[in-house]
């Protein structure tokens, strides 16, 4: 009774996380969907602590343990999410990833001295099961140690880190972390078993930090959905091990969820998946070289006022910078009273403006801005010779030409967003300091550019009252 009512818990829990997934896909669903995947996940957690049953029918005990470990995650996540500012949510991602990946290396880990404790008996330790807990491990702790080093990165901790032969040593890792699984599937028996087993344990580890290590630049966002696909599917080997078809379920739907991200990342950065796996590109190479830029210009807060209000078409492009200010709830403002004056407002979205998949379409979601305001980069693109004015909002790296023009450059061969082609760019920061990539940007020093420096809330909302008394 106690399994057949498991098995239909957990078919409504794999039910919800798609059901879940598929509203995530819509700003104005995403919460909702959010809300009903957790409730499908904690319906399969208290069914599987009350109702599971070991082979000899009996239920699981341990409850001080499993509600003591429960309490102390609840407390730490829920006050860990409630204290994080929007701006450092990439770098919690990333620490959500990483101990995904560690809670499946936990597994595999535990699943393989249960079996070694029981001498590797055929029926259990096939060669399926091996492998799935090879697997497990592996994705596990790359997932781990490369979220480790991502979080270290984006929290500005971490600095990008290569040394010559580097792509050699991280094939080598991953080559001889794979055979080794092999050879001690195929001898379990063996004397150094287990010597063995944690030899893989290490090199994964270690490949984990050295294949995120050198990436850096702009190529951050490519490791990020690719370490969200891995924890995916380490989690997908943990529920494949207790045959647990709610783990299993949810663990390939974001593992497939972030191949398919990964993939999206790659074409939006034009790199190849090849060259992330073994952590052979961008990095600061060119980062901090400096040449000889001329000047720029500057313009007022009034003149901007004015050239907007009379341009039939204005262009927002947001970035990183628009996320620091919170500035989305006054620059949606802007976009209202512009659009009362009769001026076209659209947004224009490179995917990967701030420091996470879709961050500028959560914030200017947050900000209730229509979603049929924005566009993506190849349309944009095609928009921009019609605009007449953009206003770059805190973004630097997703509009550098030297993506295009200049090949010694970490960023070059990314598509960007060519607002040079408008006929007039605004650009809102608060220096000249470059963005993430840490390279010069050549727009800000082209005849149709003009700075306005400051925070961006505050030059928001200054151009708000500037709009108004015009
Ligand atoms: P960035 O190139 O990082 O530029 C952001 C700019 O915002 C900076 O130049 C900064 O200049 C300005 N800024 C910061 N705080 C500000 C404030 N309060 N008010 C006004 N301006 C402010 O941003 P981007 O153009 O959005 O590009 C994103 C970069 O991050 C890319 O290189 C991307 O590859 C990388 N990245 C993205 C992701 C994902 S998944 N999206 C993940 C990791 C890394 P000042 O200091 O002069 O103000």
């Amino acid at each position: 009774m106690g399994v057949s009512v498991l098995s239909i818990i957990y078919i409504i829990g794999a039910v919800t996380f798609i059901a879940g997934l598929k509203m995530m896909s819509d700003p104005a669903s995403a919460r909702k969907g959010n809300i009903i995947a957790g409730l499908g996940m904690l319906a399969a957690i208290i069914g599987t602590i009350f109702l599971y049953q070991n082979e000899d029918g009996s239920l699981l005990k341990n409850h001080i343990w499993i509600f003591g470990g429960i309490l102390i995650g609840s407390v730490i996540g829920v006050l860990a999410a409630k204290k994080v500012k929007m701006t450092a949510m990439p770098e919690m991602v990333s620490l959500f990833n990483g101990l995904g990946g560690a809670s499946a290396t936990l597994i595999s880990l535990v699943e393989f001295n249960h079996l070694s404790d029981l001498n590797f008996p055929a029926e259990s330790a096939t060669p399926g099961i091996m492998a799935i807990l090879f697997a497990g491990i592996i994705l596990g702790n790359i997932t781990f140690s490369g979220s480790m080093i991502a979080w270290g990165k984006l929290s500005g901790r971490v600095k990008d880190f290569a040394f010559k032969g580097q792509h050699i040593l991280n094939i080598l890792l991953l080559v001889i972390s794979i055979a080794l699984s092999v050879y001690i599937t195929s001898n379990l028996q063996g004397a150094n078993t287990t010597i063995l087993f944690y030899t893989v344990f290490l090199l994964s580890l270690v490949y984990g930090i050295f294949f995120v290590f050198p990436i850096g630049g702009a190529d951050m966002p490519v490791v990020i959905s690719l370490l969200n696909s891995l924890s995916g599917l380490s989690a997908a080997c943990g529920g494949f091990l207790y045959d647990n078809k709610v783990v299993f379920t949810g663990g390939i739907l974001v593992g497939a969820a972030g191949t398919i991200l990964t993939v999206l990342m790659c074409k939006a950065m034009n790199r190849s998946l090849t060259n992330v796996l073994i952590g052979s590109f961008g990095g600061s190479k060119a980062a901090g070289d400096k040449k000889e830029q001329g000047s720029y210009k500057e313009i007022s807060l009034n003149d901007s006022a004015v050239v907007m209000s009379y341009a039939s078409k204005v262009m927002i492009v947001p970035g990183y910078g628009l996320a620091v200010a919170q500035a989305q709830h006054t620059c949606h403002e802007l976009q209202k009273m512009l659009e009362a004056k009769g001026v076209e407002i659209k947004y224009a979205i490179h995917p990967v403006a701030g420091r996470m998949p879709g961050h500028m379409n959560v914030l200017l979601a947050e900000a209730d801005v229509s979603y049929d305001k924005l566009i993506e980069m190849e349309q944009a693109n095609e928009e921009f010779p019609a605009v007449d004015v953009v206003l770059i909002l805190g973004a630097n790296d997703v509009v550098n030409p030297a993506a295009k023009s200049d090949p010694s450059s970490p960023i070059y061969g990314m598509p960007i967003l060519d607002v040079g082609l408008a006929k007039n760019v605004i650009v809102v920061k608060r220096s000249m300091k470059p963005g993430y990539a840490g390279i010069e940007n050549d727009l800000f020093f082209q005849p149709k550019t003009s700075m306005l420096f400051g925070d961006a809330k505050k030059v928001l909302q200054d151009l708000v009252g500037e709009i108004k008394s015009l």
